[in-house]
C-alpha cells in the first residue's frame, strides 16, 4: 500500500491509474478504524480496481473543539489494516494540506435544509463541514464510485443531494451498518465507553427494534411509539438527543400511508453522542 500526504503526488498516482483504465473506489474516513470501515472497504472492493481510503480528522465538522482534540488518532494501527486489507493507496494529508487558510476563509458546501435537521441541529455547522470537506476530497481523488456507511444515515442522505445537486460524476454507494453482538452499531465513539456503558448502550437497538416491530404491525400513532422508546433509552442511563420517525425517501416526518420508513436516534453517553437508524418498509 502505498501512503500519500502530499496532493501533487497523489494526483499523479491516480492519472497513471486512470490512464491504465483503472476504476477507483474511494473511502473517505477519520481513522480509528474498525469492523464498521472494514466492510465498507471490502464493499469498495468489490466496485473497482483500485482501493483509496483517506484518513483525516475533520475539523471543520466538529462543533466544539474539545471533542476534536479527544477524537482517537491510530494512524499506524489503522495503516496496519488497511495493507491487511490490501487497500492499494492510503492518503493521509495534514490540516494545513486540507485547510491552507484554515476554515475562517474556508469556501464551503451546504445542502440547505437537511444540514440544519436532527444531528444538524444539535450540531451545527457539522454537516457543512461534512459536505465541504468530502467536496475536497472527491475534486483531490475524483473516484469512480464512494463508499459511505448506512449508519450515518443524514450524512450518507445529505450527500447524495449534494452529488446530485452538483452534478458530481460519482456513484455512492451505501454499506449496512456493522454491529457488535449486543446490537450496538460499530462506531469509533464506542471507544469513549467503559464495559458497563456498553452494555448500556445497546439498549438504542432495542428500542429501534421495538419501535420497528410496532410501526411494522400497523401501529403509526408515531408520537407514542417515540416517546415510549425514548422512555425506554433514559430508563437504560443513558441521556435523549433525539428519537424521530421519518419518510425514509425524504426525510419529512412520517405520515400515515409512507411506505418506507427511516427511524433516526441520538443519545449520549458518558463522553460519547451515539447515533443510530433503523430503515424499512411497512403496508
Ligand atoms: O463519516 C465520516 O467518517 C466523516 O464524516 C467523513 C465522511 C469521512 C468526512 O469527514
Amino acid at each position: 500500500m502505498q501512503t500519500i500526504s502530499d496532493i501533487s503526488a497523489l494526483r499523479a498516482e491516480l492519472k497513471q491509474w486512470r490512464l491504465q483504465g483503472k476504476r477507483i473506489a474511494f473511502v473517505p474516513t477519520m481513522g480509528n478504524l474498525h469492523q464498521g470501515h472494514l466492510s465498507l472497504f471490502e464493499e469498495a472492493k468489490k466496485r473497482a480496481d483500485k482501493v483509496v481510503v483517506s484518513i483525516f480528522v475533520n475539523p471543520m465538522q466538529f462543533d466544539n473543539a474539545n471533542d476534536l482534540d479527544a477524537y482517537p488518532r491510530t494512524v499506524e494501527q489503522d495503516s496496519k489494516k488497511l495493507v491487511e486489507m490490501q487497500t492499494d493507496l492510503l492518503f493521509l494529508p495534514s490540516r494545513q494540506t486540507i485547510y491552507p487558510k484554515e476554515l475562517d476563509n474556508q469556501t464551503f458546501v451546504e445542502v440547505p435544509d437537511l444540514s440544519d435537521q436532527f444531528c444538524g441541529d444539535s450540531r451545527p455547522g457539522h454537516f457543512r463541514g461534512v459536505t465541504t470537506v468530502v467536496n475536497k476530497l472527491f475534486n483531490l481523488v475524483e473516484p469512480d464510485v464512494a463508499i459511505f456507511g448506512e449508519k450515518d444515515f443524514q450524512q450518507l442522505f445529505i450527500i447524495r443531494h449534494m452529488v446530485v445537486d452538483l452534478c458530481m460524476n460519482v456513484e455512492i454507494i451505501g454499506a449496512p451498518t456493522k454491529r457488535e453482538t449486543s446490537g450496538l452499531a460499530m462506531s469509533s465513539r464506542n471507544g469513549y465507553l467503559d464495559d458497563t456503558q456498553l452494555q448500556q448502550a445497546a439498549v438504542i437497538y432495542q428500542a429501534l427494534t421495538a419501535a420497528k416491530a410496532k410501526l411494522q404491525q400497523g401501529d403509526n400513532d408515531f408520537a407514542a411509539i417515540s416517546k415510549a422508546a425514548t422512555e425506554q433509552i433514559v430508563a437504560a442511563g443513558l441521556t435523549e438527543d433525539f428519537f424521530h420517525i421519518q419518510n425514509a425517501d425524504t426525510l419529512a416526518d412520517a405520515k400515515v400511508g409512507d411506505k418506507n420508513l427511516v427511524i433516526l436516534v441520538a443519545a449520549y453517553l458518558g463522553k460519547a453522542r451515539l447515533i443510530d437508524n433503523m430503515a424499512f418498509s411497512v403496508g
